[in-house]
């Protein structure tokens, strides 16, 4: 980790944006992009080290994170990282996202607590970068990646829609909690993108996925990272609200 006094020092003045799941996927390109937009990218992982290296060798400027954000403790150490790496946060990009997918008579409860685990873990990194960084600096932008089937829902993932329909719900609440404290929260929505997340998917359901795209292919990670990075940068009175990135599947 790239976290010595003089380092901070060379690197104070540049913006600083903590990616979780930054070794892969979606994550992989908000970095990428970020990093494109002269932020210094705090990219977290919890068991991709080699991809998040990866990333890391790609940009001018960045640290690596390593948590499980399901452990309240891990993230605790997290922040403190990320206070010696970097002693600010002005943007925090919620990314990291599990999809566990059976139907509700095979799914166990311990499946359905991880799915939740990452809400809890979400809710929990988002309350202690407020409460360090944002807050105290007076300003900040923080995005999470929800999806477009916590809107229209989804057969086989009825925790994962769950989930997602409550990280925008949360979106929405905090944006009024921070009523008059300059930090911006939006969530967005991917329909369904080229990662690892799908590439599960068997060929009769991609392809019914894909003929009710009105754009005729899955997204690119990079097409999410763009939204995220106006998001960050740009998008001054935007707050509370979920951005679609789907290709029309779904309009909001
Ligand atoms: N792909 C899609 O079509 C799609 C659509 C809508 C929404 N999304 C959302 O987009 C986000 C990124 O997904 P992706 O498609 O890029 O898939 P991905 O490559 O599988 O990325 C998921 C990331 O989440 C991290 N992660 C999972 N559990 C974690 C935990 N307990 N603690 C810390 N990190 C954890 C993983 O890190 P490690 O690998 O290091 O464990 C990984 O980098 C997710 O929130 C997903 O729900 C994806």
């Amino acid at each position: 980790m790239n976290n010595s006094k003089s380092e901070i020092k060379n690197s104070e003045l540049k913006p600083v944006a903590i990616v979780t799941g930054g070794g892969t996927g979606i994550g992989a390109a908000c970095c990428l992009a970020l990093a494109g937009e002269g932020f210094r990218v705090g990219i977290h992982y919890r068991k991709s080290e080699d991809q998040a290296k990866n990333v890391l060798s790609r940009i001018d400027d960045g640290f690596l994170l390593k948590a499980d954000l399901a452990d309240v403790d891990e993230v605790e150490k997290m922040v403190k990282s990320i206070k010696s790496a970097a002693g600010r946060v002005d943007v925090l990009v919620n990314n990291a996202g599990i999809s566990i997918n059976s139907d509700i008579n095979t799914m166990k409860v311990d499946e359905f607590d991880a799915q939740r685990a990452m809400l809890r873990g979400t809710w929990y990194l988002t309350k202690r970068i407020l409460r360090l960084f944002m807050l105290r600096g007076g300003s900040g932008r923080i995005i999470n990646i929800s999806s477009v089937v916590g809107h229209t829902g989804n057969g086989g993932q009825i925790p994962y829609t769950m989930e997602k329909a409550a990280l925008d719900a949360f979106t929405r609440s905090l944006a009024k909690e921070l009523w008059g404290r300059n930090i911006l929260i939006n969530s967005v929505a991917p329909g369904f993108i080229d990662t690892s997340m799908t590439e599960i998917l068997p060929d009769d359901v991609r392809n019914k996925i894909l003929e009710n795209i009105p754009l005729g292919r899955m997204g690119q990670p990079e097409e999410v990272a763009d939204v995220v990075t106006f998001l960050a940068g740009r998008g001054s009175y935007i707050t509370g609200s979920v951005i679609h990135v789907n290709g029309g599947l779904y309009g909001g």
